[in-house]
């Protein structure tokens, strides 16, 4: 039998949209990519502009402007379209707006026939993340929000740059919402399998205030950017591609994405920011950290702020 070829398809061609097909053509993790926007003059735009970069590839990847009906055969749907934050607006006050835009593009992508796997992107994809998961229908190890993938790349970012090493030597995870709840968990962060408490040891001038400024930085870096140039979208289109490369490869690699509780961490019937396995089939399993009473406070404090965020537009 021919292998099938992986497609994927991209609902929303904004700037998160059109820089996560950018990055996915760039990495050549995929054969199909289809991009699908109300927008038809940029989605079309997009396919046309995407497709003349081909011959710098790494691989051949067939890109083009399409309809719902296309996510029938994809492996992948990666729902990037909706409001973003604008300057001074959280994530959460989002929540109205974009579930409501939501119902009508889940329906759409389930009239199709597809059966794969939903990456949610759009905030606050925590919410949003769950509100896919009831609209589709679809069982909660294929419904997958990017959650705190960025932030524990941004984490992971600024403790590398803090004691000059490499980012992928530096382990350490952001949970909860992926916003302003949100929470490092120092009490299992290392790099090099060495304490980061190890690691402050050799840092000239270290004064731990330095560290709750890393965590502050993250937890805040997209007001930073939204600004500084009105929104942010390559690290979050990098992280989306991330997860996508992992479904894709079954790699079962350990994101830390939005995925659903049914009891780990002490919390049930909630989409929030965890480390997961990913592979081909999603979401294999949440990985339980044994966090500190602080942490586990911090962590129930961003369940009950998503929980009541959500009683308004109860799904
Ligand atoms: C950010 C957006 C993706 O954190 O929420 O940059």
């Amino acid at each position: 039998m021919l292998n099938r070829v992986n497609r994927v398809a991209v609902i929303g061609t904004g700037f998160v949209g059109s820089s996560y097909a950018f990055a996915l053509l760039n990495q050549g993790i995929t054969e199909e990519l289809v991009l699908i926007d109300v927008n038809k003059d940029k989605a079309e735009g997009d396919a046309m502009d995407l497709n003349h970069g081909l011959p710098f590839a790494p691989s051949r990847t067939k890109i083009w402007f399409g309809s719902y009906a296309d996510c029938q055969n994809a492996d992948v749907v990666v729902i990037t379209a909706g409001a973003n934050q604008k300057p001074g607006e959280t994530r959460l006050d989002l929540v109205e707006k974009n579930t409501r835009i939501f119902k009508g593009i889940v329906e759409e992508i389930m009239e199709s026939g597809f059966d794969g796997i939903i990456i949610v992107a759009t905030n606050p994809v925590d919410i949003l993340t769950y509100a896919v998961w009831k609209f589709s229908g679809l069982p909660k190890n294929r419904v997958i929000g990017s959650g705190t993938i960025l932030d524990t790349a941004r984490f992971r970012f600024l403790l590398g740059d803090y004691f000059d090493v490499d980012t992928r030597n530096v382990h350490a995870y952001i949970i909860g919402e992926h916003g302003d709840t949100e929470l490092p968990v120092w009490s299992h962060a290392d790099i090099a399998g060495t304490t980061i408490s190890e690691w402050t040891k050799n840092k000239q001038g270290y004064h731990q205030k330095d560290l709750d400024e890393i965590f502050v930085n993250v937890r805040d870096a997209a007001y930073q950017i939204i600004e500084r140039k009105g929104a942010t979208f390559y690290g979050i289109a990098m992280g989306l591609v991330r997860l996508t490369k992992a479904i894709l490869e079954n790699e079962n690699s350990v994101l830390t994405v939005s995925a659903y509780l049914e009891g780990e961490y002490g919390h049930n019937d909630i989409f929030i920011g965890v480390p997961a396995v990913v592979n081909r089939n999603g979401i294999r399993e949440v990985v339980q950290l044994d966090l500190s009473k602080g942490e586990q406070e911090k962590f129930n404090h961003s369940v009950q702020v998503l929980k009541k965020t959500m009683e308004p537009v109860l799904f």
